[in-house]
């Protein structure tokens, strides 16, 4: 992994998912060390983020590196007009490993080329969003003792929501049943689906759960993304489609729990954070372990 970027999921192998969780562990019982000392972290966030961002600088503060960059491209020079290309050489003199969200699909694999350091994808429109799989994969690893023969239920925008594109793909390693519940026009985009056809695992759509739900490991809940709707009274339309409330939970596996990568805004009633099933809220801070996982090992420093 040492100086590989990660811009695709599937830029990693099955066994270099499995090395970052074994890490990850490691770092959730101990994430203050100062190995990145004299390291310089550049996150570039061109695209709004709470957990992403943050979980990336806390993650590089808790080993002892230093942070450069922006939250919002207003306040730098690509307001000017300067390009993503510029910029991406410019950063790449200032820093040992670039992490970057931009609204635009295939924006990441363009910096990667262009950087003289790694690049790390925090999202790119909604295509891809590996750090949070990864983070994903490390959430479900520990609920369920195992990532091995699960039955994933993804709720909600499937079509533009790139986390469970990128969980899909990861998933599909570990021989993982798919149940895709979401409205007709949100649907799991068919490349997706043919990839799952083409490595022969069983996968349902459905725009109704309740028939189902007392089968799912997992209940991966996801909003509705106002931001990638160029029609407002198509996002006015299917906005609610989803409500997962706490009756909705009863009869469904002990195991089983809901995670979301989060922010959510109606999709998930706040009658269910207090539900033993509930898991959000840890997934988000087993972001920060699973990033210094990310981190150190494309560093070469783990
Ligand atoms: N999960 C996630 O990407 O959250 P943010 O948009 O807050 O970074």
């Amino acid at each position: 992994m040492k100086n590989k970027s990660l811009v695709s999921i599937t830029d990693f192998t099955r066994d270099e998912y499995l090395r970052i969780l074994e890490l990850a562990a490691e770092f959730e019982k101990n994430p203050r060390q100062n190995i990145l000392s004299g390291y310089v972290i550049a996150t570039l966030f061109f695209e709004p983020s709470t957990r992403t961002r943050l979980s990336f600088e806390s993650a590089v503060s808790g080993l002892g590196g230093k942070i450069i960059g922006f939250s919002e491209s207003a306040s730098t020079s690509a307001s000017k007009g300067e390009t993503l290309y510029d910029t991406i050489k410019m950063v790449s003199n200032y820093s040992d490993l670039i992490v970057m969200r931009h609204p635009l699909e295939g924006s990441a694999r363009l910096a990667s080329e262009v950087a003289s350091v790694p690049v790390v994808n925090a999202g790119d429109g909604a295509n891809q969003h590996p750090t949070q799989t990864l983070l994903d994969l490390y959430s479900i690893q520990k609920t369920q003792k195992t990532l091995d023969n699960l039955k994933i239920f993804m709720v909600g925008d499937l079509k533009y929501g790139r986390t469970v594109h990128s969980l899909l793909m990861a998933m599909s390693q570990f021989n993982t049943t798919f149940f895709f519940i979401s409205p007709e026009e949100l649907k799991m985009p068919d490349g997706y689906k043919m990839h799952l056809d083409q490595k022969g695992l069983e996968y349902y759509e459905t725009n109704d759960f309740s028939e189902y739900v007392r089968e799912a490991d997992i209940i991966y809940m996801t909003r509705v993304q106002q931001e990638r709707f160029t029609d407002p009274i198509e996002y006015e339309r299917v906005k609610n489609a989803y409500v997962l409330r706490r009756n909705m939970l009863e009869g469904t596996k002990e195991n089983m729990k809901v995670l979301h990568p989060l922010p959510r805004v109606n999709e998930i009633h706040t009658d269910v954070d207090t539900s033993p099933q509930a898991y959000y809220f840890e997934q988000a801070l087993n972001g920060v372990f699973t990033r210094q996982a990310i981190i150190t090992s494309i560093l070469g420093i783990k």
